[in-house]
């Protein structure tokens, strides 16, 4: 629900869009292509600018669908390696993390679409085509806002294109379910996979450093997504604060006991 209204100019509660939007994703476009990811194929950076802008601008920043989303991602999108697809609840930073050190995976950020969005903010108006760079809808506005269209279109997309073994990263300390089922993970992503394209899935349940050990492998909301994937007919694999990935949180925490060598 807007705040407030004058005119026809709803005055929104969240964050404008990122200044100078356009310059930063048609520069990442040709960084990606051109440093980050030379086996994404050809494309046309201005181009894409148009498509994604096209999704949201001149209408209701809070009626964006899935699908104004799409002219942008079939023109953005690009295989995914074998075996390098993995996805995250309430583990991004982690999985940045893990994925700047090691080569062997590819989340939706490492992807030209991701890469060209990740971290911005961007909603239209109706009365230019213009960003709104004053204000947009906040989370809790509006659920159709033209930011949450874009994650949901795009992660759709990124499930798609998943093949061979695919990773899962979730919080075991979650303030919620580790597995929360109306996460974008729950509802949109796991729903893509299928035994045809996916041969096997890397459960990692990682706890903060500092816990609680919430959650675990085998049990609670974990235990629903085993069965999930048991009638999926997937075989998986879960571990519990899988050692790469504790070797990176425990960077940041070098003294706390459980960081220390040898265990
Ligand atoms: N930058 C900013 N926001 C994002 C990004 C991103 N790169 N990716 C997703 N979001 C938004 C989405 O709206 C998402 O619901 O942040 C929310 C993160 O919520 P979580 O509970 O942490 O995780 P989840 O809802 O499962 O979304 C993450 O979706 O984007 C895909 O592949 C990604 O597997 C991952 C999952």
């Amino acid at each position: 629900r807007p705040l407030a209204k004058a005119g026809n100019k709803t005055v929104w509660t969240g964050e404008g869009s990122t200044e100078n939007l356009k310059e930063i994703m048609i520069g990442r476009c040709f960084n990606y292509l051109g440093t980050v990811n030379v086996d994404a194929g050809e494309k046309d950076c201005p181009n894409l600018w148009k498509a994604f802008l096209s999704a949201f601008s001149e209408k209701d920043p809070c009626k964006i669908t899935t699908e104004d989303y799409q002219p942008f991602l079939d023109l953005a999108g690009h295989d995914i390696p074998i075996n390098q697809s993995i996805f995250w609840s309430q583990t991004k930073g982690l999985i940045l993390q893990y994925t700047g050190v090691t080569h062997k995976v590819m989340p939706l950020e490492s992807t030209l679409v991701g890469y060209m969005v990740d971290g911005l903010n961007w909603c239209g108006k109706l009365s230019s085509p213009e960003p709104n760079f004053e204000a947009c809808p906040g989370w809790k506005e509006c659920e159709n806002n033209s930011i949450s269209s874009f994650w949901k279109a795009a992660s759709e997309d990124y499930a798609r294109r998943a093949h061979g073994e695919v990773t899962v990263m979730l919080n075991g300390s979650a303030r919620g379910d580790t597995f929360r089922n109306n996460s974008i993970f729950a509802e949109i992503e796991l729903g893509e996979l299928d035994n045809a394209r996916v041969t096997f899935v890397h459960l990692w349940i990682m706890d903060n450093i500092d816990g609680p050990d919430k959650e675990s492998c085998d049990v609670g909301s974990v235990a629903v997504l085993e069965r999930i994937l048991k009638e999926k007919n997937i075989s998986y694999s879960c571990k519990d604060n899988y050692k790469a990935a504790k070797m990176l949180q425990c960077m940041d925490k070098l003294d706390h006991p459980s960081c220390r060598l040898g265990e």
